[in-house]
């Protein structure tokens, strides 16, 4: 199995290109089977969870061209099966928006319970839930998520939860829906607002998307679509991290500054630099950054995705700082692999106490899941010495070419047998 080696001690410097966005291109692969008409996504992020959804499209009879690696088409025209397979569902979360977009198009859909990283407990009640108040039949048995709908109802639907997740599925059913749904105490997250935006291009009529009231019209038909994924946030927030955490000036081009506030807020706060101009950043970073406490909340909150490489940041900072986690239940299975590098981190429940200006040193780790290996990676590029990463299959799972973005801008990092 390959692993990442990296040689801590270079501060990053240059440019790095940020691709498209994993949270919202994993939707609308699934969201494509909503028409029957030629759908194009371009601005694609070149990951293993891309292409394990492209395998799921061609499964279920769809046919599929890559015109780049980073652009799409699909004909939707010939689906012709509705259960998506365990072997490449189990590999990703994501696979759980083959039920809202197969039972809005078919009427019928057979998942086996999703994927994806572990982050403790990861509830589907309330897609269950938004399904069943659509009319549909929802049982889950020996493994498999079934949904049954001869024709689904618009309704009311009030989230107990704000969940990304969720909210998506509910309106991909519902937009084939027949009248009004409206989802309430919905998730805000920009890539809801993207994924309603391709929806809306094909013909759909879903308003108040980034609000946490969505508004949904389900329409017979959907047509052809060609759409252009928004910037990775959270991938374009693991370089700001990475850049302020070498005490490196790195510039980030292609990103909508808008959605990395919550990030830039806190750097500022920590006292470091961010310049934005147009759709780049550019974050200086600062060799004693100051101690910062983060909470973690749904959008625009600031991103649980980020909580791990924050942590890493946190641990050179001046003085001690608090993390609270708000999001998931048992999000902390990185701080035992931090503590191997000399990391100084008390953990009590969905808190975490780091102590700053501690010295990490290389050590072997495990990526326990996606954005933990990428704290990892931060934490190698910081420590005295080599630090080598494995289970990296979870890294390329949501981050296009990390090691050759990161070795750009002057990482001593390279993937080994
Ligand atoms: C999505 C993102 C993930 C991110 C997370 C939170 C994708 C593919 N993944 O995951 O990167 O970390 O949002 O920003 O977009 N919950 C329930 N019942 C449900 C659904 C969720 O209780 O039916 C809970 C979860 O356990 C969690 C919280 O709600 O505590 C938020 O989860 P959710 O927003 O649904 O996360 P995902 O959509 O799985």
């Amino acid at each position: 199995m390959a692993r990442l080696h990296i040689t801590g001690g270079s501060a990053l410097t240059g440019t790095v290109k940020i691709s498209g966005a994993k949270n919202a291109a994993v939707a609308m692969i699934p969201a494509a089977l909503l028409t029957e008409a030629p759908v194009r996504i371009d601005n694609l992020p070149d990951i293993k969870d891309i292409r394990v959804l492209v395998e799921i499209l061609k499964y279920l009879g769809v046919k599929v061209i890559w015109q780049s690696p980073s652009a799409l088409a699909i004909d939707p025209s010939s689906l012709n099966r509705w259960q998506p397979p365990y072997d490449l569902v189990k590999m990703l979360r994501a696979s759980y928006y083959f039920l809202g977009a197969l039972v809005g198009r078919y009427g019928r859909a057979e998942v086996p319970v999703p994927g994806g990283c572990d982050l403790g407990p990861r509830p589907i009640d309330q897609h269950i839930k938004g399904l069943a108040a659509l009319g549909a039949d929802v049982n889950v048995e020996h493994g498999l998520i079934k949904v049954e709908a001869k024709k689904l109802k618009g309704t009311n639907i009030y989230l107990d939860v704000v969940s990304v997740g969720a909210t998506i599925n509910i309106m991909l059913a519902a937009t084939r829906a027949e009248g009004k749904t409206v989802i309430e105490n919905a998730a805000k997250e920009p890539e809801i607002v993207d994924v309603a935006n391709f929806l809306n291009a094909m013909g759909a009529k879903i308003r108040g998307a980034g609000t946490d009231v969505i508004r949904i019209t389900g329409v017979d038909n959907l047509g052809p679509v060609t759409h252009t994924v928004i910037p990775d946030r959270i991938e374009a927030g693991t370089y700001m991290i990475a850049a302020a955490a070498t005490g490196g000036d790195v510039v980030l081009q292609d990103v909508i500054p808008k959605h990395l506030d919550p990030i830039t807020a806190k750097l500022r706060e920590m006292e470091i630099e961010v310049e934005e101009a147009g759709d780049k950043i550019r974050v200086l970073g600062n060799t004693y950054p100051a101690a910062a406490d983060i909470k973690t909340f749904p959008y625009p909150g600031f991103p649980t995705d980020l909580q791990s490489l924050s942590m890493v940041l946190l641990t050179q900072a001046e003085g001690n700082s608090v993390i609270t986690e708000n999001v998931f239940e048992n999000r902390f299975k990185h701080v035992d692999e931090l503590k191997r590098m000399g990391a100084k981190i008390k953990v009590e429940g969905r808190t975490a106490l780091i102590e700053g200006r501690t010295r990490l040193t290389g050590a072997p780790v495990k990526a326990c899941d996606l954005r933990a290996g990428a704290a990892f990676i931060i934490a190698g590029l910081i420590a005295e010495g080599e630090t080598v990463i494995s289970d990296i299959n979870h890294i390329y799972r949501g981050y296009e070419k990390i090691c050759e973005k990161m070795a750009a801008l002057g990482a001593q990092i390279k993937e080994i047998e």
